[in-house]
């Protein structure tokens, strides 16, 4: 093992390839900055309660996959595995609902954790850019993020994947449901902890990936039959508007998701380049969570995209995102003096927002030039002692690879005009 090494099932960004990241993120919160969805950031770690309460006590990710820790103070403490269920809780802490102003829309972006056994495209640590729309009930507002979330994928290049999505029932119709279901289940022929999770949770049974399972299910009761008359309604209110915007979904009543909160709208964005870990992002209405955590009733809606796995879609459909040259002039000095003048320049485009760097070390011409159109800059200015002596420095366009002396006080000047 070598000495550097990143903890298992986590990996590190770097340039270049750090910049993809920095896009992505980028690109999943463009649409939603211009959609009202105010900033929020909340600590990398919870109280346990907070996720065994809201992400649901029989959840491989409470049971199985969070990172617990007890500090010195004696609090019991979690990494968290996800943002929703802290975003909530910060928007009640802070009474964003009590300010008159349904729903509260609210985006992060960040890193999350879950001791997951980790293979391609699932990790220990990962990054998600998320969004909640918190209490209103309003099927718009579900179509909403779904499009705003096809939009973004869209905006980035992606075209291979699908859009799944399944309504849950509420309250009233899930229940009724979840008992027919088990019935159902327990005259199977299943192992003990499938049994369980049969009282535990058996939706997640419709989920099980063996296949002597899958065969025993074909004549499972379907969801579908048992939603309410509000539910079907509000589904097909939702599937309507999706429609009307032209995005392209799938009905997918299979869908249960891995977390407890959801109810009525559910979906899930799958890239089908991916392999088995295809779910590239996912989100839901989630009605019940705010009382399951100890506040009022705030019927709300949201999603998060998973950063990484989305740059994994993006490598496997060949897609280059354009990313510009983060450096536009690269200076090069060939002598102290010249050093001294050309930091000079530097600083002075800089301060007037032109990005510039320059070649540290007193390197020869040959590597800094290098080192230049490594940097992508258009320009490069380089001066030795004898342009100084005249008081001017060459100024290249990296692209024509034309050169020109400019007097020394007018480069910084030339190069905005240039540069627009
Ligand atoms: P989730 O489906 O658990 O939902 O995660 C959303 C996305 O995060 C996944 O689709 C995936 O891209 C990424 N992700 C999850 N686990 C991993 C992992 N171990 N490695 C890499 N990527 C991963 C939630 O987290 C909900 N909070 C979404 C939501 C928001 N529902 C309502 N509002």
């Amino acid at each position: 093992m070598s000495t550097f090494q990143a903890p298992k099932g986590t990996y590190d960004l770097t340039p270049p390839r750090s910049a993809t990241f920095l896009a992505v993120r980028e690109a999943i919160s463009a649409p939603l900055r211009d959609s009202g969805y105010g900033y929020i950031e909340t600590p990398g770690f919870e109280n346990v309660e907070l996720f065994a309460r809201g992400v649901g006590e029989s959840t491989d990710i409470v049971t199985k996959e969070m990172y617990t820790l007890t500090t010195k103070g004696g609090d019991q403490l979690a990494l968290r595995p996800e943002g929703t269920a802290s975003v909530l809780r910060a928007a009640l802490e802070a009474n964003l609902h009590k300010a008159g102003n349904l729903p509260v829309k609210l985006w992060y972006s960040g890193s999350y954790y879950r001791y997951e056994r980790p293979q391609a495209g699932r990790y220990r640590h990962f990054s998600q850019v998320g969004a909640e729309a918190i209490g209103t009930e309003d099927p718009v507002l579900d179509a909403e993020l779904i499009i705003l979330a096809d939009q973004a994928y869209r905006s980035l290049g992606l075209r291979q994947f699908r859009i799944l999505l399944n309504s849950l029932g509420d309250k009233e119709c899930r229940p009724v449901y979840r008992e027919a279901l088990q019935t159902f289940l327990r005259d199977l022929d299943l192992d003990e902890e499938t049994r369980r999770r049969i009282e535990i949770n058996p939706l997640r049974v419709l989920d099980d990936k063996r296949s002597d399972v899958q065969k025993q299910l074909t004549d499972a009761p379907k969801l579908r039959d048992y939603l309410c008359d509000a539910c079907k309604a509000y589904h097909e209110e939702v599937r309507a508007l999706i429609t009307a915007a032209g995005v392209v979904f799938e009905d997918d009543e299979k869908l249960v998701r891995g977390l407890d909160y959801y109810t009525r709208t559910t979906f899930e964005f799958v890239h089908d380049g991916l392999g088995s870990q295809s779910a590239v992002g996912g989100g839901g209405r989630y009605d019940g969570l705010s009382e399951m955590i100890g506040g009022p009733e705030l019927p709300s809606v949201g999603w998060a995209l998973g950063v990484d796995r989305t740059v994994l879609a993006l490598e496997a459909e060949g897609v280059e995102l354009d990313l510009p040259a983060t450096t536009s002039v690269y200076a090069v000095p060939l002598g102290e003096e010249a050093r001294r003048v050309l930091f000079g320049v530097v600083t002075e485009l800089r301060r007037a927002g032109i990005a510039a760097d320059f070649a540290f070390g007193g390197r020869g011409l040959k590597g800094a030039m290098k080192s230049a159109n490594r940097s992508g800059a258009r320009y490069t200015l380089v001066a030795g002692e004898r342009d100084l002596a005249e008081g001017v420095v060459q100024l290249k366009d990296m692209e024509s690879g034309e050169q020109t002396a400019v007097p020394l006080t007018e480069a910084a000047a030339e190069l905005a005009k240039r540069l627009g």
